[in-house]
């Protein structure tokens, strides 16, 4: 096994601390800026990058942020490189690499990933800028006649050529196949496919001769999809279905699995990864790589103002502490209140 990714594998999940996920693309952060009337230029979203990456004591929760091809390039106002600034406090800088999906030829309601075309040379790039991990998301939709054995197939052999390419060149890859919560399925039916999917992209690992020791995967909860009367299902259920599921076809080997918040509640996403941890241990460290359940609050905050970077940061600081309580099962809704 290759000691290097598999350290730098164990300690993204080391315990108390998990992932920032800050890596949305052009299109995506537009929406989260929109949302609080703020005009998504370079240099506000630099600044609101600087912010969460600035934030005084979120290094203590936070093991490592990815980023995006933008952010890793950028400077802060004190004209440090963003990635510098995280390695700095021990946080470790990562990398969105892929480049987003498009509809799935021959199945147009589906999607597949892009990005494979000069990745090598992009991972060389990315690694002379700081980043020892990476990410690649597949995106899984549910309905009725959906998903495909064909989607998961090319999804999955996609993912692990990323993978592949990654360890070559020393970068931890964050496996994410992520199924969607969109939909009025029922938890039963998220649980086969999220199943069906894992099955398949661990096949492809396995295959293309990926280590499973230097990488982590980044997965959905298994949940009844938003449009279900049944949603949302208590922290206990989502725990005992989530694990079931991942107890059967994640191989131990694997140092961790790290969740997606997926559309979540803020504290629903922390009390359901408090639920799964109560219940360890677990071959496994879960922990989490969130992007909205992480940063709704602090965008909120912030407004697109620098005048509220200290109300910004106060949120961002308290999500990232309620999460970290949430990896040995220690989140309660007391500690939720008391910050508050
Ligand atoms: P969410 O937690 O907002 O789902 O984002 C995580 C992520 O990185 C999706 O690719």
């Amino acid at each position: 096994m290759d000691a290097a990714l598999n350290q730098t594998a164990r300690a993204l999940v080391a315990p108390g601390k998990g992932i920032l996920a800050a890596d949305e693309s052009g299109g995506t952060i537009k929406k989260r800026f929109d949302s609080i009337g703020c005009e998504s230029t370079e240099d506000r979203r630099r600044a609101y990058r600087e912010m969460l990456f600035t934030t005084p004591g979120a290094a203590e929760y936070v093991s490592g942020v990815i980023l995006f091809d933008e952010t890793i390039r950028q400077n802060a106002s004190d004209g440090r490189p963003l990635a510098k600034i995280l390695e700095s406090q021990g946080i470790i800088p990562g990398i969105k690499v892929d480049k987003g999906a498009v509809p799935l030829a021959k199945s147009p309601d589906e999607l597949v990933t892009d990005g494979l075309d000069g990745l090598r040379t992009r991972l060389v790039e990315y690694r002379d800028l700081g980043a020892r991990f990476a990410k690649w998301r597949a995106v899984i939709t549910i309905g009725a006649h959906i998903p495909s054995r064909l989607c998961l197939d090319v999804n999955a052999h996609a993912l692990a050529r990323y993978a592949a390419l990654c360890q070559e060149e020393g970068i931890v890859p964050i496996v994410e196949p992520e199924v969607l919560m969109d939909g009025d399925h029922s938890l039963e039916r998220c649980y086969q496919v999220t199943s069906d999917t894992l099955h398949r992209v661990f096949d492809e690992l396995y295959d293309q001769r990926v280590e499973l020791g230097g990488m982590l995967l980044k997965p959905n909860m298994v949940l009844p999809g938003k449009g279900h009367p049944s949603y949302p299902v208590a922290p206990e259920i989502v725990a005992d279905a989530t694990i079931s599921c991942f107890r059967t076809v994640v191989p131990a080997a694997v140092p961790g699995i790290v969740f997606l918040s997926g559309g979540q509640g803020d504290e629903e996403a922390t009390a359901n990864l408090n639920a799964m941890n109560a219940k360890g241990p677990h071959p496994w460290q879960l922990s989490f790589s969130y992007g909205r359940a992480l940063q709704a609050a602090a965008l909120k905050a912030w407004k697109g103002d620098d005048a509220n970077v200290s109300a910004g940061r106060a949120a961002y600081v308290h999500r990232t502490r309620m999460n970290s309580l949430a990896r040995s099962g220690a989140y309660t809704p007391e500690a939720e209140k008391a910050a508050s």
